[in-house]
């Protein structure tokens, strides 16, 4: 089957989170399967420059009005994997963050920027494009390519299955009504029964609303988007689709993640000699200016840090952890309330080292040289990092929601345990789960048994993708 993947952003051409990561990984997943997948994303100048074997592909007009628009045909870094990046200079050739300016406003033509991803898509998945390649399935991603199953269901003729994955319903992709004006969708779209929600443009309510088929990144998370706690207005909606809603978990890409071969941490280590990850994690207190204790629990964070990620629960609890003897690091960006706050935290207490930043390096170095991995997330559609963590052998602390609860096996398990799961949202139940994980820690032969468990579990992609495309197929064959 040909798959189209539109996102709008791949690892490691361009990431901010876990989207990244799944685009990275995903089509090079299935294109290990035997399937023709290729990546469908804008042409930042980071993607431009990393991305390999670039040739000038066909011109695709001026759609939307934005200027010309030209598809450069590329392989990602791997040399495996195809990439389309849309190019159109007027409003992708911008430096940072794909979605925010410098100042950390979003950019104002961001309803135009992916509009005009959506509408490539479309029109590429449409017979006859200009390309000669015509997808089967196209793939799309969250808000930023929620239209494109729109386009599909006005444009006359036969077209490719769509499937709308939902990473996160918190980001609807809202835009004041005018911009029914620009994105060339029928007038008729703007309205219950499309892309209207409370009075605005909702580019995530449309993927959902036009997808063949939708998934969320998790059994669970799935599961609790159709209730009113977590389904963010559009639980409604997805109940009504109920039948077309599927649970799908992520993989990780275990080549990238892997303790026994990665380049970015000084001390490699395996489940057969788990020496390195010890001295990793001296390495690291001396790197952040802990007091280097090889004995003292080492928790970290490494996270966007916002509100859906519970940093606050992390901060209330910060002085019954210091009494514990635990160390905490943390490594994110986010929120300037919780950079303050993390901030000053760290600047009052030896024990707690703070990086406010994106550092892809530090980012590995911190999950192989800490020994629990502190995610208190509010919600958490999958979660990469906590798997990322249980491939390093370092033991998740996680409330009870979303992938945390569909990957995390609480050690109260003695032989299957990997991690520790809490079922209250607060700091006391937060700081029950340290105490647990500290226990444990300092009973060296459980603690052994719970880092192999966890580094032995297959988290690879190759389940996820077989998934997706019997999923693929059975939208296929329904339209056949
Ligand atoms: P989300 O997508 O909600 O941010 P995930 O756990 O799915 O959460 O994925 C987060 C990804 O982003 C992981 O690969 C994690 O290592 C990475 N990450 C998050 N914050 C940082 C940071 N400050 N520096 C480097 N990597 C980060
Ligand atoms: C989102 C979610 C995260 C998930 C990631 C990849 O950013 O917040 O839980 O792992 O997407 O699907």
């Amino acid at each position: 089957m040909k798959v189209l993947f539109v996102t709008s952003e791949a690892f490691p051409l361009l990431k901010t989170g876990g989207l990244g990561d799944v685009a990275g990984a995903l089509p090079a997943a299935l294109n290990a399967l035997g399937e023709n997948a290729r990546i469908l994303m804008p042409a930042y100048p980071q993607a431009l420059e990393m991305a390999r074997d670039k040739r000038p592909g066909v011109a695709l007009g001026m759609p939307l009005g934005v200027g010309e628009v030209r598809l450069i045909e590329a392989k990602m870094p791997d040399g495996k994997t195809p990439v389309w990046l849309v190019d159109c200079p007027n409003v992708c050739r911008r430096d940072g963050n794909p979605y925010t300016q410098q100042d950390g406003r979003d950019w104002p033509d961001n309803y135009l920027r992916f509009a005009l991803l959506s509408h490539v898509a479309a029109q590429l998945a449409m017979p006859g494009n200009p390309t000669g390649w015509v997808p089967d399935i196209v793939h799309c991603n969250d808000w930023q390519s929620g239209l494109a199953p729109a386009y599909l269901h006005f444009w006359p003729g036969s077209r490719a299955k769509t499937v709308f994955t939902i990473h996160n319903l918190q980001y609807l992709g809202m835009f004041p009504p005018w911009v029914m004006e620009q994105i060339d969708l029928p007038g008729e779209a703007y309205g219950m029964d499309g892309v209207e929600f409370h009075g605005q443009v909702s580019f995530l309510k449309a993927g959902i609303f036009y997808g063949d088929a939708i998934t969320a990144v998790s059994p669970t998370y799935a599961h609790e988007i159709m209730s009113p706690a977590l389904g963010n207005g559009l639980d409604g909606l997805l109940r009504h689709r109920g039948h077309a809603v599927h649970g799908i978990l992520n993989g990780i890409d275990d080549e990238v993640w892997n303790p026994a071969t990665d380049p970015l941490i000084e001390h490699p280590y395996s489940t057969a000699d788990m020496s390195g990850k010890a001295s990793n994690k001296v390495a690291l207190q001396r790197e952040l200016g802990l007091p280097e204790a090889p004995d003292a629990p080492l928790f970290c964070v490494v996270s966007r840090l916002t509100w859906q990620k519970g940093i606050d629960l992390i901060a209330d609890g910060a002085e019954r952890l210091e009494r514990l003897g635990v160390q905490i690091a943390v490594l994110g960006t986010g929120e300037q309330h919780l950079h303050d706050m993390l901030r000053s935290l760290a600047e009052t207490h030896p024990n707690i080292a703070v990086r406010i930043g994106y550092d892809e390096t530090l980012a590995h170095r911190m999950v192989a040289g800490s020994d629990v991995l502190l995610m208190p997330s509010r919600f958490e559609p999958c979660g990469l990092t906590q798997m990322y963590a249980m491939r390093y052998g370092t033991l998740p602390l996680v409330y009870r929601t979303g992938g945390l609860a569909d990957t995390v096996t609480d050690c109260a398990d003695i032989h299957a345990g990997t991690g520790f799961v809490f079922d209250k949202l607060d700091a006391d139940t937060l700081i029950h789960g340290a105490e647990r994980a500290v226990a444990l820690y300092h009973s060296p032969d459980s603690w052994q048994k719970a880092r192999v468990n966890a580094m032995t579990r297959d988290w690879s992609w190759a389940h996820a993708a077989k998934d997706y495309v019997k999923l693929y197929q059975g939208l296929l064959k329904a339209g056949a």
